[in-house]
């Protein structure tokens, strides 16, 4: 598929905020994720070049095309966010139509753009009218539950200049749960010439089936990751061992540049219980990882339990 004049493959991992880190995006990257994203940043942060924001905008040394996300709900400020220099080594921008969290929507971000399609189409414009670069959406099929407003959207970001479009098969109302509207999604393929992209509950290769039967030109995929960033090189069916502790003092290794042990020692351990959450022995480390306040003794705890599995 290609993004404009960008060539890229089929399988992406979905932008997370507070989970694909730049450890966690190079670990995926190096089982076979196409694209990968920088979390959700709030346009503002752009414009007032704050520290924290600079070190969610890092990027690894294997993500080739880097694409960053971007949300807000002022067409003037998200211009001048395309613009900043921050953003300058993306090669993608891509905005943020989906996100469903309370204290985004009632500033009238993310998924609340999907209730005013006029200042979705002006926000599309003025990014797209701001950069040469590709500048891509990730929507949501609607807000209410009978609101399905995805295939207008989809024409509407496409009329504004956007060059691919992500739908998540859910709507704002939904959040995480109920099923995917596949239907929804073979629609906008339909109704757009941009490569669309589909997403929601994809987490093996029968999911991944279901999605690309929708005619979708990639397929993007977030919590089916967690924990199992080798899952990109299981749906590309690459053959080869893979070592899981090898994958994750890679993820914490990459992080360690940039944060203090004593912060990723917090903020690593989603990830931890996530790595060890189908090994059968890990249950009785389980608890020991969860509060572990330190990073070191969180990684033997991780090279024994894998050690032990391994074995069996
Ligand atoms: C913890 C978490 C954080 C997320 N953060 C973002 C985000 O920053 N931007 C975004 O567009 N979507 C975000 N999403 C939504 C995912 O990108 C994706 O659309 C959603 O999880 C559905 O895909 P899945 O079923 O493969 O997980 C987030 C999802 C989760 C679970």
């Amino acid at each position: 598929m290609k993004i404009k004049d960008i060539e890229v493959g089929k399988l992406f991992l979905a932008p997370m905020a507070g989970v694909s880190d730049i450890g966690f995006r190079k670990v995926c990257k190096s089982y076979g994720a196409d694209l990968t994203y920088v979390e959700m940043i709030n346009c503002n942060a752009l414009l007032h070049n704050n520290e924290h924001t600079k070190k969610l905008l890092e990027t690894a040394d294997n993500e080739d095309i880097k694409v960053v996300q971007i949300f807000g709900h002022d067409p003037e400020l998200m211009a001048q966010a395309v613009k900043s220099p921050l953003l300058e080594k993306f090669d993608i921008i891509d905005i943020n139509f989906g996100c469903p969290a309370q204290k985004i929507v009632k500033n009238g971000d993310g998924s609340a753009l999907l209730k005013n399609l006029e200042l979705l189409g002006k926000i599309c414009k003025s990014c797209t009218s701001a950069t040469n670069k590709p500048v891509t959406a990730k929507i949501r099929i609607g807000f209410n539950k009978n609101d399905n407003v995805a295939v207008d959207v989809a024409k509407i970001c496409e009329a504004n200049g956007i060059s691919a479009i992500t739908v998540h098969g859910r709507t704002r109302e939904q959040m995480y749960s109920g099923s995917v509207d596949y239907d929804t999604i073979k629609k906008v393929k339909q109704s757009v010439k941009i490569p669309v992209i589909g997403n929601g509950d994809v987490v093996d290769e029968k999911s991944l089936n279901k999605m690309l039967e929708t005619g979708v030109d990639g397929v993007m995929i977030g919590r089916g990751a967690l924990g199992r960033p080798w899952i990109f090189s299981e749906l590309k069916n690459k053959k080869g061992v893979i070592d899981k502790f090898e994958a994750i003092k890679n993820h914490v290794d990459t992080l360690r540049k940039y944060y203090t042990d004593e912060e990723l020692c917090v903020t690593l351990r989603k990830h931890f219980l996530w790595y060890v959450r189908d090994v059968s022995g890990a249950s009785k480390f389980r608890l020991k990882l969860a509060t572990t306040e330190n990073l070191d003794e969180s990684l033997n705890l991780l090279k024994q339990i894998f050690e032990e599995d391994k074995k069996q």
